[in-house]
C-alpha cells in the first residue's frame, strides 16, 4: 500500500534569512515525505514564516490566519484535515498571543527550532504546540544535508544568526537570539553541495554577518575574511557576497578581503541608519557619522569601484529637523548605488518603543519622502553611469519580457538582455544600453547588433 502524499505550502514574509529558513524547513519536512505544492488549498500543512522587523506584521498575520481558518474549516468538513503552523520572528515574539487569538493554529515555533519539526508535528496532530524556547543545540547541526529545493544560480547560505548589538529599535536580538556562527567545515560543506548542484554565486547570510566567528578546522576561530578566502578557492564559484553587516564589525582583514579576493563582488550593504550622531547614540549604534565615512574611505581605498547600499530609519524618537538633515548630508557624502529606508516603527519590548519624543506619522512620512527622493536620484545616477560600459553579468533566470534573460552586474544591478536561455548560469560580458531607475538593459557584448531591445523601457 502506498502512503498518502503529504503536501506542504510555506508562505514566507521578510528577509532573505526567512527565504533560506523556509527552504530548510522544506528539507526537514521532505524527510517525512512532504513535497511542496503551489497553494494552501492543495496542502496538508501550511506554514506561515513571519517577519517582525517592522510594522503591521501581527495584523498581516492575523488577517492571513482568518483566511486560512476558513479554508481549514472547509477542508475539515470535506474530511481532509489540514495543519496550520506559524513560524519565524512573530511566532517567537507573540507565540502565546497567537495561540490565544487564533485557536485554528496547531503549531507555533520560533526561528531556532525548525530542526525539531518532525517531533513538533507529531505532537501537534494531538494537541496544539507552542515552541519558542531557544534550544541549547544549533538547528544547523540537525538539518538534512541534501536539499529538496532546486539550487538557484545565485544561492543563499546562512553562516551566522542572531545579534548581540541590541540597537535600541530592533527586535532581532530578542527574536533570533544571541549571535551564533556556524562552524567553518559546515559552511564549506554546504557551499560545495550548492556549487555541485549548479550555484555560481553564494551570498553569505547573517543578521550581523561580519560578526562571524566560526570554529575553524584548525581549532582556531575564523572571522568572515578568512571564511571568504576559503570559499573563494572552491571550484565552480564565480561570485561571493555577504549581507548584512554592522559598521563596527568591519575589521581590517575584511576590508583587505575586498582588495584581495577577485570573486568578492564590489558591492556592500552596510547600514548606517542615521547621519545624526545624537540619534546614532540614542540608537545604541556605537559609531558616529564620521566613523562611518572614514570606514567608507578605507573600503574605497581597498576597492575603488565598491558600490554601497544602506538601511535608513527616519523619525526615530526625538529626531529633529537638524537630525533628519544630517541623514540627508551623509547620503550626499557617500553616494549610494541603492538603499532601503523605513519609517521608525515601535517594536514592543525594545527600548526605543517607550522612549520619549515619538513622532507623528505625518512627520515621518515627509522625512521619508525627502530621503527616498534623494536615494532614488543617486540610484538613477549610478545606473545611468553604467550606460555604454561593458559589464560582466551573471545570468540567473528569465528576464522581464519574453525572449529576455535576467542577471546581475557585480554591483548587483538587475540587467535584462535579449539572449538565449542557454546563457543562464554563465557570466557574460554585456554592453549596457540603458540605465533605468532600478534596472539596466543590455546586449551581449560580443554581438553588438543594433537590436530592437533599445526601445524597451527599464524600470
Ligand atoms: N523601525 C523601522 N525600521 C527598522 N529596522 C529595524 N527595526 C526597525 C524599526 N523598529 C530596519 C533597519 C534595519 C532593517 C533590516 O530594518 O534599518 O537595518
Ligand atoms: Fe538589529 Fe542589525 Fe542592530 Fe543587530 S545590528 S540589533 S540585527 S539593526
Amino acid at each position: 500500500m502506498t502512503e498518502t502524499p503529504r503536501r506542504l505550502h510555506v508562505i514566507t514574509w521578510g528577509c532573505q534569512m526567512n527565504v533560506y529558513d523556509s527552504a530548510r524547513m522544506g528539507d526537514v519536512l521532505s524527510t517525512l515525505g512532504y513535497a511542496p505544492v503551489a497553494s494552501p488549498e492543495q496542502a496538508d500543512l501550511v506554514i506561515l514564516n513571519t517577519c517582525h522587523i517592522r510594522d503591521r506584521a501581527a495584523e498581516k498575520l492575523f488577517s492571513e490566519l482568518g483566511r486560512l481558518r476558513r479554508l481549514k474549516e472547509a477542508r475539515a468538513a470535506d474530511g481532509e484535515p489540514m495543519l496550520l503552523a506559524v513560524a519565524g520572528c512573530v511566532a517567537q515574539a507573540e507565540g502565546e498571543e497567537i495561540r490565544a487569538r487564533a485557536p485554528c493554529v496547531d503549531l507555533v515555533f520560533g526561528p531556532q527550532t525548525y530542526h525539531r519539526l518532525p517531533a513538533m508535528l507529531e505532537h501537534a496532530a494531538r494537541a496544539p504546540v507552542v515552541e519558542t524556547e531557544f534550544p541549547a543545540e544549533s538547528k544547523f547541526d540537525f538539518l538534512p544535508e541534501e536539499t529538496a529545493a532546486p539550487t538557484p544560480v545565485s544561492a543563499f547560505l546562512t553562516v551566522q544568526e542572531g545579534c548581540d548589538r541590541f540597537c535600541s529599535f530592533c527586535v532581532v536580538p530578542y527574536t533570533r537570539g544571541a549571535e551564533a556562527s556556524r562552524p567553518v567545515g559546515a559552511v564549506l560543506g554546504e557551499a560545495r553541495r550548492l556549487l555541485a548542484r549548479g550555484a555560481r554565486e553564494l551570498t553569505l547570510l547573517g543578521q550581523n554577518v561580519n560578526a562571524y566567528h566560526g570554529a575553524g578546522p584548525d581549532g582556531g576561530t575564523w572571522g568572515l575574511a578568512r571564511l571568504l578566502h576559503a570559499l573563494a578557492e572552491l571550484p565552480g564559484l564565480l561570485r561571493l557576497r555577504y549581507t548584512t553587516s554592522h559598521p563596527r564589525d568591519m575589521d581590517a582583514a575584511l576590508i583587505a578581503a575586498h582588495a584581495e579576493i577577485p570573486a568578492l563582488m564590489p558591492f556592500l550593504h552596510l547600514p548606517v541608519q542615521s547621519g545624526s550622531d545624537r540619534i546614532l547614540a540614542a540608537m545604541n549604534r556605537s559609531h558616529t557619522g564620521a566613523d562611518y565615512l572614514r570606514l567608507i574611505d578605507r573600503l574605497r581605498a581597498a576597492r575603488p569601484d565598491l558600490a554601497l547600499s544602506s538601511d535608513f530609519i527616519v523619525g526615530y524618537p526625538g529626531e529633529t529637523e537638524a537630525d533628519a538633515r544630517a541623514t540627508l548630508d551623509i547620503v550626499e557624502a557617500v553616494g549610494f548605488a541603492q538603499a532601503f529606508s523605513f519609517k521608525y516603527s515601535p517594536r514592543p519590548g525594545t527600548p526605543a518603543a517607550t522612549a520619549p519624543g515619538q513622532l507623528d506619522e505625518s512627520v515621518k512620512d515627509a522625512r521619508l519622502q525627502e530621503l527616498q527622493a534623494l536615494l532614488r536620484r543617486q540610484q538613477a545616477a549610478f545606473n545611468t553611469a553604467s550606460e555604454g560600459r561593458v559589464l560582466p553579468v551573471l545570468f540567473t533566470g528569465p528576464g522581464r519580457r519574453p525572449g529576455q534573460i535576467g542577471g546581475r552586474t557585480p554591483a548587483l544591478q538587475p540587467v535584462h538582455v535579449e539572449a538565449p536561455a542557454t546563457l543562464i548560469g554563465q557570466e557574460v560580458p554585456v554592453k549596457i544600453l540603458r540605465g533605468g531607475a532600478t534596472s539596466l538593459l543590455g546586449i551581449p557584448a560580443e554581438t553588438q547588433f543594433p537590436t530592437s531591445t533599445k526601445e524597451h523601457a527599464c524600470a
